[in-house]
């Protein structure tokens, strides 16, 4: 049995396929594969490990021999599912191991954005620390104020939790679904999508990109927030729309905007929300840290294996392939 994994993961992962009698090519150059390249070298494999490579409805269609595919996240968008689902390729995810890791980015940009830290530190960089006027580099404080959080899943209980904890925050959120148990923990609050863009100090978005969610967070959306408001996006880049976000910011429809997460990745080095006070940018490191690669990597390796051995596979994020 062969995988081809898309990228180098952690030895973990890596370490159970190769005990478990799995022979592992991995792609070692530092770029994306091309369609017809990921094509090629799945040609020979029975399974195939993905990190951050798209896989749409043509691949799958010339990879119907697969038997499993597991991909190192939970976040799915990536994928054609319908199509997966149609050649009888179960898919895997990388559900739970994430969840404090993304929290922490989500919380380190909101604290950032709020005391202009990223701009600061370039500033310094720069040679423009002179005299102090107690009137300059000004922040907002966070204590007692309102989160909003746009997808009150794992992730967002997790933010919704170090902002609680940290600041005393209050937390309403908007999901299509109401968490109860969330509700409970949190004292949380489910409001409308007006009322979650009118009431939130500091705005979270932790949903996954779908149909219904992509560009949900547009002009009119940035237009109903506070003025002394948040933006904050660790999910994906194409639920807020990036020209309607900067504008927003120019305009001060919002005060500040921090992102994990752009549209497109990488963003450009010139792109001006990267020069304002008010806006921090990470380049997609929300899990990036050894323990939560290690155990994405180790859930994926267990997706791969249970697909080669014909079981289920423990995270399965197209359960009807089975039916
Ligand atoms: C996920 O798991 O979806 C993350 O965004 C990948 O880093």
């Amino acid at each position: 049995m062969k995988v081809f994994v898309t990228r180098v993961i952690s030895e973990e992962g890596r370490k159970l396929m190769i005990d478990a009698g799995i022979e592992v090519e991995e792609w070692k150059e530092k770029r994306a594969l091309s369609r017809e390249e990921l094509i090629a070298h799945t040609r020979d494999c029975d399974a195939l490990l993905s990190v951050s490579t798209r896989l749409d409805k043509n691949f799958l269609l010339a990879s119907r021999h697969l038997k499993v595919i597991a991909l190192h996240s939970v976040g799915y968008d990536n994928v054609d599912v319908e199509a997966a689902t149609a050649v009888k390729i179960p898919i895997g995810n990388t559900p739970g191991v994430l969840s404090g890791a993304t929290a922490d980015t989500a919380f380190l940009l909101m604290l950032a954005t709020s005391r202009k830290a990223f701009y600061m530190h370039k500033s310094i960089a720069k040679g423009e620390w002179d005299f102090f006027d107690p009137t300059a580099n000004l922040g907002i404080e966070l204590r007692g104020k309102t989160l909003g959080v746009f997808g009150l899943g794992k992730i967002g209980l997790e933010m919704a939790k170090c902002c609680i904890g940290a600041f005393g925050m209050q937390v309403i959120y908007h999901n299509r679904n109401r968490n109860e148990i969330a509700e409970k923990e949190l004292n949380a609050s489910w409001v409308s999508f007006d009322e979650l863009l009118e009431q939130s100090d500091v705005l979270t978005v932790h949903t996954a990109l779908t149909p219904e969610t992509r560009g949900k967070f547009d002009w009119s959306a940035f237009n109903k927030m506070k003025p002394s408001s948040i933006f904050i996006n660790t999910a994906r880049g194409a639920i807020h729309n990036e020209q309607d976000l900067l504008r927003a910011l120019v305009e001060k429809k919002i005060w500040g905007a921090g992102l994990d997460v752009t549209n497109p990745e990488p963003m450009h080095p010139d792109h001006p929300l990267l020069n304002m006070p008010n806006v921090s940018v990470l380049p997609h490191i929300g899990s990036a840290t050894e323990e939560t690669r290690m155990a994405m990597s180790v859930l994926a390796a267990r997706n791969i294996i249970a697909g080669l051995k014909g079981e289920r596979i423990p995270f399965v994020v197209n359960p009807d392939v089975y039916k």
